[in-house]
């Protein structure tokens, strides 16, 4: 059966191009870039190359540009490795878990955390952000776009806030990066959180932009590498795949790759607001990351779309997380104001940049038909009419 993957937000499928510049660091030139013999040297060029193309991909210097494992990591590092206890954190209700854990973390640290709440459309609202901040305020922490909804947040007022507030500002961009132009300087961050797997690289590496003169510290702790600032081996080959991904995505922002794939979703999510009554696009009103469509259809469980979709040969997804055998509604979604029902009904279509035109119009064939099953099988609908 052909297989059609809309589920990008999770992870995106490897690009050939970037599989082969991966290869030979598997294969051959193993090296650790430690050493100081002719495979490490090799090695060294390959992480050093890749430190160069991320850097440009973020208008960063390569100097504060810290490999990690991935989003979680690098959301990690930079708050424990800033924070202390008695300092004053400013999030947001709608993070990922990475942001979100690590601070009630912090919070069982002694550390002060003020969650600022989105509107109704997903987007934090930079007076907010400002209105919570105290004398002993040192990070702000607000994301790049939502993961869910794909929400664009004001980094840049944010940013300027932190500037005059003397606040450091970290933003999690793990699902902007690739699919919009970054630039610290514009955004006025200290760090900056990217993970390969989400922008067509490998699974397992990501990168934590630390601004210059940043005192952050290790949590990682062992060998003296990136700068002492994460210590371990560094991930070879995952690294050289993030670099040739940050190329690529690079190359695809300046060739209008972003305002196509934008054009694709619009097409995906006009076809199903015009096909189906009763369902809704959450986020609506606010920019959104070109690739994201989060739709409530009145009446069904999101689960049993996802399964239904999934054995016509669809992989689209939920917001909601299956946690000891009970559907929790997304936090996100939740946060936004949505109440349970139409957050449990609330599906996740993400683009990645190996879909077609065919495919959505496969897929837009396939929706109306899914949610009617759906909707024939649940008392809840039935209860509507
Ligand atoms: C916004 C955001 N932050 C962090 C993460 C975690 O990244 P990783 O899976 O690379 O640890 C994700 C992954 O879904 C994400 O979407």
């Amino acid at each position: 059966m052909r297989r059609i993957y809309f589920d990008n937000n999770a992870t995106t499928p490897l690009l050939p191009k970037v599989f082969e510049a991966m290869q030979p660091y598997l294969l051959g030139s193993f090296g650790n870039a430690s050493s100081i013999h002719q495979q490490g040297q090799q090695a060294r060029a390959a992480v050093e190359g890749a430190r160069e193309r991320v850097a440009e991909m973020l208008g960063a210097r390569p100097s504060e540009i810290v490999f990690t494992s991935g989003g979680t990591e690098g959301d990690n590092l930079a708050l424990f490795g800033l924070v202390e206890a008695g300092d004053h954190v400013i999030s947001s209700t709608i993070e990922h878990h990475a942001v979100l854990n690590s601070c009630k973390r912090l919070e069982e640290l002694g550390v002060a955390v003020s969650y600022v709440s989105s509107g109704a459309d997903g987007v934090i609202q930079p007076e907010s952000v400002r209105a919570a901040l105290r004398p002993e305020t040192k990070l702000i922490s607000v994301m790049m776009a939502n993961n869910e909804t794909g929400a664009r947040q004001k980094v840049q007022e944010i940013g300027a806030i932190a500037r005059v507030a003397d606040v450091y500002f970290h933003t999690d961009a793990v699902q902007a990066a690739g699919k919009l132009a970054i630039d610290v300087e514009q955004i006025g961050c200290d760090l900056l959180t990217i993970a390969a797997h989400k922008m067509h690289g490998p699974q397992g590496v990501g990168a934590l932009f630390v601004r210059r003169a940043t005192l952050l510290r290790a949590t990682q702790l062992g060998g003296r590498h990136e700068r002492g600032r994460r210590a371990g081996t560094e991930n070879l080959a995952g690294i050289v795949g993030l670099g040739k991904a940050a190329e690529l995505a690079t190359e695809w922002l300046a060739e209008g790759g972003d305002r196509r794939m934008g054009t694709l979703r619009d097409r995906l999510e006009q076809g199903i607001l015009g096909a189906v009554a009763g369902a809704h696009v959450n986020s609506a009103g606010a920019e959104r990351v070109p690739n994201t469509s989060n739709i409530i259809f009145d009446g069904i469980e999101g689960e049993g779309f996802v399964i239904a979709m999934d054995l016509k040969g669809i992989s689209v997804s939920t917001g909601a997380a299956c946690s000891s055998g009970a559907i929790e509604p997304s936090h996100v979604l939740t946060a936004m104001g949505l109440g349970g029902e139409a957050a449990r009904g609330s599906i996740r279509f993400s683009l990645g940049k190996q879909n077609t035109e065919e495919e959505v119009e496969y897929v837009l064939a396939q929706v109306p038909q899914v949610v009617e099953k759906l909707r024939e099988l649940s008392p809840v609908w039935a209860g509507k009419r």
